[in-house]
């Protein structure tokens, strides 16, 4: 039993453009945004208000924000790592923001140079004050499938961040392999183990496409019910501080599978392939999305 409906996160600006090796002109990425917004995508991760030593590519969040043109009915969700980028993005005007914390030890450390449980604990002190703002809050889970720097990811490690989040007030919890190593059998597993906590149609799976499952992973997603997917136009994307990480899994390839199955998601592929094309000019090498390499070489 398969949904009928899926929601696509759109994070290219951000997971995307992280990383990145030459920084990206504000004024670009927010061409990149608006010609997204024109695409039907309800969600669309703006930018992230982060440290900039730790981000550079994305020390323009305040630009950004203020001067994307936000479609009606779409969300724009930012990452804040601690109050400090949560004050950053509600002087913006933000109003959906995303915290961070992972499954693995060494990840966490080098990501936010905290340990899982101190981000859980700066985590609660932004979804407080988010909710009390009425902001509408995501919750990552990282590595969730395996960690690049070689300490074991368990699903049980993976459910126990999760029902932290959820006891945070997470409104969406998205579980990313960030590093791409995730299989089918791992989602198979890890699914059950996290809808006994939490709401279905809550959870958001987030697969970076580093060896090319991401797409199996999708499916086995669907097969359990799962309706949120993150992807990113073209295929942009990794983290910098998970090495030889690569994209998501591209929001062409993700719309050209689900409705090739007859699963509806409301997004005009041949708007957001006009985006990716506008993108693959300003970062000026080639995306790594089949769906749409396969558009481009039919003209
Ligand atoms: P730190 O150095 O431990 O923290 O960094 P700190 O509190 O000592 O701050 C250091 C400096 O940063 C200070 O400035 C702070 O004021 C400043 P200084 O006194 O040196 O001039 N600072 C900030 N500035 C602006 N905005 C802020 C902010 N916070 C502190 N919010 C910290 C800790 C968490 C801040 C840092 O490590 C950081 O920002 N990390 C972000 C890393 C990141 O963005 N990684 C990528 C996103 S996660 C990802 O990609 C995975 C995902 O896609 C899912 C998946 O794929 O699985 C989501
Ligand atoms: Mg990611």
């Amino acid at each position: 039993m398969l949904p009928k409906k899926v929601t696509v996160v759109e994070v290219g600006a951000r997971d995307g453009l992280q990383n990145e090796k030459n920084v990206v002109a504000p004024s670009d990425k927010i061409a990149f945004i608006d010609l997204l917004s024109e695409s039907g995508l309800r969600v669309i991760e703006a930018t992230s208000f982060v440290s900039p030593k730790a981000i550079p590519q994305l020390a323009d969040a305040e630009q950004v924000y203020t001067r994307i043109r936000k479609a009606p009915g779409v969300r724009y969700p930012v990452l804040v790592p601690n109050l400090k980028g949560y004050r950053r993005a509600k002087s913006c005007g933000a109003d959906a923001v995303a915290v961070f914390t992972a499954a693995s030890e060494a990840f966490t450390k080098r990501n936010i140079n905290m340990t899982i449980e101190e981000s859980i604990a700066t985590s609660a002190d932004v979804v407080r004050q988010a909710k009390s703002d009425g902001a509408w809050v995501r919750g990552y889970i990282s590595t969730a499938f395996g960690s690049p720097f070689g300490d074991a990811v368990t699903p049980h490690m993976v459910r126990d961040v999760c029902v932290k989040l959820v006891e945070l007030g997470c409104d969406e919890i998205s579980v990313g392999d960030t590093i791409g190593v995730g299989v089918p059998t791992q989602v198979d597993e890890l699914v059950p183990l996290l809808a006994r906590e939490m709401p279905l149609e809550c959870l958001a799976f987030h697969f970076h496409d580093t060896r090319g499952t991401a797409l199996a992973n999708v499916y086995a997603a669907l097969q359990h019910g799962v309706t949120i997917f993150d992807a990113s136009a073209g295929g942009l994307g990794g983290c910098p501080y998970a090495p030889g990480a690569t994209g998501n899994v591209g929001t062409e390839d993700l719309l050209y599978m689900l409705a090739g199955m007859g699963i509806g998601t409301g997004v005009d592929l041949a708007r957001v392939r006009a985006a990716s094309r506008f993108i693959r000019g300003v970062v000026d090498h080639e995306l790594t999305s089949k769906a749409f390499q396969a558009l481009e070489a039919n003209g």
